[in-house]
C-alpha cells in the first residue's frame, strides 16, 4: 500500500518536471530537506539528552524584543476578555508552552495570581545570563508593590531560584498528558501563546485541559495557524502547506514540530463539543503583513484586504489535499485566532 502511494507521489513529482511545475518540485525538494533535517535533529536530540527533546533556542533572544513579546502577549490577554483586571489576582495560572523565559509567568505573578505553573514540552535552551538581566529588566518597569511580589517569588541575582509555591515550571510534559499532574479542577486560567498549533493530539489535549480547569474557569489561547515559514519563507503560496500529501505532512511532523494544520473550525467545532462559552478573534489573514488591531469577530468579504486575500486563495484553492479544498473560503484565509472561552459553571 505504501510503495503505491510513493509510487503515485514519483510520477507526480515526474509529471511536474514535465509540465514545468517549479513550484510544485520546490515544494517536494523542501519536504525532502524537512524529512531529512527532522532525522538528523532527532539522532542529535537522542545523542544529547535521551527522550526529552533539546528544542533549539527560540528566535527573539534579543532583550528587548523579548520584554516587548511578553508585553504583547500579556497585553492581548487582558484587553480582550471582559473584567480582565480580576482575571488574575488570586488565581491559579497554567502557562502551557513556556518557552524559554518566564516572563508572562512573572507578569501574574506581578498582578496578584496566587500560583503559576508553566510546563513545556520540550526543554528549550536557556541562556541564563540574558534571563536574569531579562527579569532585572521586567521587574524595573513595575511599581513598588509588583516588584515585592516578583521579589517573593523568584531569585535571579546570583542563580535562578523559585518560589515553588508561587511559580513552578515543569519540561518534559505535554499538554496532551497533562494527567500526569494527577490533579483536576485545579486550576482557573489556563492560557498559551504560539502552542497548540504544534500539538500533534489535539483531541486529548483539550480533554486534558478541561479536566484540569475549575468550573467557570477561562482558557485563552492565542493560535498561529500560519505554515510557520516551511514554505512561505521561500515565497511560495501561504497555503502550500496544506497540498502536501498526508503521509509527507506525517513524516515530515514526526520529528520537526511543524504546524498540525488545525484550522479555525476545528476549534469552533471543539468548543461546541466540550460546551464551552466561547469567542474565536481573527488576528489575521493570509497576504496581509500586519495583525488586525483590533482582532476581530467576523470578515467582511468587501473590505480591500480581505477581497485581496481572497483573491489570494482563489487560484490554489484547488490544489489543496482534501478535506482542505472543501473548506469555507473565510476559514482557509484565516491565519491566526485568539480563542477565549469559559467552562460553564455545574
Ligand atoms: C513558538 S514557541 C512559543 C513559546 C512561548 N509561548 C512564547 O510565546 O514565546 C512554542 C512552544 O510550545 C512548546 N510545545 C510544543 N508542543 C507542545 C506540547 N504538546 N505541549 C506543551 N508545550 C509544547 C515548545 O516547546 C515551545 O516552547
Amino acid at each position: 500500500m505504501k510503495q503505491k502511494i510513493f509510487v503515485k507521489y514519483i510520477s507526480e513529482l515526474i509529471n511536474c518536471i514535465k509540465v514545468n511545475e517549479f513550484h510544485t518540485i520546490i515544494k517536494y525538494i523542501l519536504c525532502i530537506c524537512f524529512i531529512l533535517k527532522g532525522l538528523i535533529l532527532t539522532i542529535n536530540y537522542k545523542l544529547k539528552r535521551g527522550r526529552v527533546k533539546y528544542h533549539q533556542i527560540l528566535n527573539h533572544y534579543n532583550i528587548d524584543a523579548t520584554i516587548n513579546h511578553i508585553n504583547r502577549v500579556y497585553e492581548d490577554y487582558i484587553k480582550y476578555i471582559p473584567n480582565s483586571t480580576d482575571l488574575f489576582r488570586d488565581k491559579r495560572i497554567l502557562e502551557i508552552g513556556t518557552g524559554d523565559n518566564l516572563g508572562i509567568a512573572l507578569k501574574f505573578i506581578s498582578q496578584e495570581a496566587e500560583f503559576v505553573l508553566t510546563i513545556d514540552k520540550y526543554y528549550i535552551i536557556r541562556e541564563r545570563k540574558k534571563e536574569q538581566t531579562l527579569y532585572d529588566k521586567l521587574k524595573r518597569d513595575l511599581n513598588k508593590k509588583q516588584q515585592k511580589l516578583i521579589e517573593n517569588t523568584i531569585n535571579f541575582e546570583n542563580e535562578i531560584q523559585l518560589n515553588k509555591k508561587k511559580l513552578n515550571y515543569i519540561y518534559g510534559v505535554g499538554v496532551e498528558n497533562l494527567n500526569f499532574l494527577n490533579i483536576d479542577k485545579a486550576f482557573d486560567v489556563i492560557v498559551s501563546n504560539a502552542v497548540l498549533e504544534h500539538v500533534d493530539d489535539l483531541d486529548k489535549a483539550f480533554l486534558e485541559m478541561d479536566k484540569i480547569l475549575k468550573p467557570g474557569g477561562w482558557m485563552i489561547h492565542r493560535i498561529d495557524l500560519r505554515d510557520h515559514e516551511m514554505f512561505s519563507g521561500v515565497k511560495l503560496h501561504p497555503l502550500t502547506f496544506l497540498t502536501v500529501p498526508h503521509l509527507i505532512y506525517k513524516i515530515i511532523r514526526k520529528n520537526l514540530n511543524t504546524p498540525n494544520r488545525k484550522l479555525i473550525d476545528y476549534y469552533r467545532n471543539k468548543m461546541v463539543e466540550i460546551n464551552y462559552d466561547y469567542k474565536i478573534l481573527i488576528t489575521s489573514i493570509i497576504g496581509m503583513q500586519e495583525e488586525f488591531t483590533p482582532f476581530r469577530e467576523n470578515l467582511n468579504s468587501n473590505e480591500k484586504k480581505v477581497k485581496n486575500s481572497l483573491k489570494l486563495l482563489e487560484n490554489f484553492q484547488n490544489r489543496l489535499k482534501m478535506p482542505f479544498k472543501m473548506k469555507n473560503k473565510h476559514d482557509l484565509i484565516i491565519s491566526g485566532i485568539f480563542l477565549i472561552a469559559k467552562k460553564k459553571l455545574l
